[in-house]
């Protein structure tokens, strides 16, 4: 047996995001979100469930803080629904709201946890899609106006402000692929959104110093470790090079170094890709200081040559375990990515925003809901955090995803995150096998294995 021990100051805690969890998607005044619209039309779902009601955190927010208190998780990372607060995204503050929000937050502090508060998890007003949504440079001055809403309305009790979560995802799954909303399939287009993105991103943390408020603030992107499927062949490793610039120096680059990197946009001109508009400022304006850099890692990924215009890189499978949405396992790859993070941009503080498993959980005969994969999961992955950290790798926090299973967007809510079981038709919480683990670790601040 080993043990594992964490740094006596080190931050746990979970996360879950607005249109995962909260339900009430028409109540209290709130707006459409790109979202509401994508799921209310069909053949977007695949198993057709929407977020309509989702956990109905909404409603049942007082009972799920206390639950975790009970469970010991001192730090919630949740997300703002920019619709709930104003509708429009731009103009009336929505009062109800604003009220939803504080009322969480206060019951939060409350029951001593603190909150990491996202601004964007993806559930943009549909009324500004309707003007271009992420596509039209003018969301950096809606962004910017959200923002600072957020920082008048709400900065006296949030504790730590994230501005943007997954920029690949907003602009390639949303954008380039068409699998999320608002469901464009064309690659230039979310080029120039991750240009917007990231702008988005660096005008919010200007805002937030501006506001004068304490506290911290940083970002949180989703990075995959990239390999290249057979690591003899020089066309596998280009291809990797290729995803790697995709889908982690794109933003990373910008915002630590303030540049783009080069080589992948004159491989995309050559393809015929129309790059960004990139004006004078822009740079500067993305690569602001940050407080804290947020990680979202679940997984490596494998690549070979071929596959689809422009990028002509294509994910395998290479054989290892699957959970419940297909990713491979294989917790290596997790090190390897925060290693490679640290030698390239050398970060003062990372935390592991988001990090878990899916696996196909039921309540049992007798109450019960055990998630052995989860566990296996969650406790390698800890093991390899905890070996970065011994390298010196300053990671100062780790968020499980999720707190409950939730709304998992294109997939719907079969697939199955949560520590805590959600059973759709009752809503009744029961918390799996490791919930209780995570509650152990955390009273610890680590754990033997
Ligand atoms: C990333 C996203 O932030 C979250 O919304 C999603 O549910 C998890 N990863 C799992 O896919």
């Amino acid at each position: 047996m080993k043990k594992y021990e964490f740094p006596s100051n080190f931050t746990w805690g979970v996360a879950a995001g607005s249109y995962q969890i909260e339900g009430g998607w028409n109540e209290g005044g709130k707006g459409e979100s790109i979202w509401d619209r994508f799921c209310h039309t069909p053949g977007h779902i695949k198993d057709g469930t929407t977020g309509d009601v989702a956990c109905d955190f909404y409603h049942t927010y007082e009972d799920d803080i206390r639950m975790m208190k009970k469970l010991g998780y001192p730090n919630f990372l949740f997300s703002i629904s920019w619709p709930r607060v104003i509708p429009d995204g731009i103009g009336i503050v929505n009062q109800a709201g604003i009220e939803f929000y504080r009322n969480v937050l206060t019951c939060l502090r409350e029951n001593g946890i603190k909150s990491y508060v996202v601004l964007y998890h993806w559930d943009l007003p549909q009324k500004l899609q309707e003007r271009g949504g992420w596509m039209n440079r003018e969301i950096i001055g809606w962004f910017d106006n959200y923002a600072r809403t957020m920082y008048r309305e709400l900065g006296d009790l949030v504790d730590n402000w994230i501005t943007v979560l997954e920029p690949w995802v907003i602009s390639f799954l949303g954008h380039g692929f068409g699998v999320h909303a608002p469901g464009y399939q064309d690659y230039s287009s979310a080029l120039t959104v991750a240009h917007h993105v990231n702008l988005a991103h660096g005008t919010a943390v200007k805002a937030f110093r501006e506001s004068g408020l304490s506290g911290n603030i940083g970002i949180k992107v989703n990075m995959s470790m990239i390999y290249p499927e057979d690591p003899n062949s020089a066309a596998d490793i280009a291809a990797a090079n290729r995803q790697n610039a995709e889908m982690n120096t794109l933003f990373c680059d910008p915002i630590f170094k303030g540049t783009y990197p080069q080589e992948y946009f004159d491989y995309l001109v050559k393809q015929g890709v129309i790059l960004p508009d990139i004006r004078p400022g822009d740079m500067e304006l993305i690569c602001q200081d940050i407080d804290f850099f947020g990680l979202n890692n679940y997984n490596g990924t494998y690549v070979k040559d071929g596959g689809r215009w422009p990028l002509y890189a294509s994910g395998v499978n290479t054989g290892k375990p699957v959970t419940q949405n297909g990713w491979e396992y294989e917790p290596k790859c997790f090190y390897d990515l925060l290693k490679s993070i640290n030698d390239t941009y050398h970060p003062k503080n990372i935390i592991i925003t988001e990090n878990g498993c899916a696996s196909n959980d039921w309540v049992d005969d007798d109450g019960t809901v055990t998630d052995p994969i989860r566990l296996i999961y969650l406790r390698n992955y800890l093991k390899m955090l905890h070996k970065a950290l011994g390298e010196g790798i300053p990671i100062k926090g780790y968020f499980v995803w999720s707190l409950w299973d939730n709304f998992e967007w294109a997939e719907g809510l079969s697939i199955r995150f949560g520590i805590i079981h959600v059973d759709y038709n009752t809503l009744k919480r029961t918390p799996k096998a490791s919930a209780n683990w995570y509650s152990n670790v955390i009273r610890n601040n680590g754990f033997e294995s």
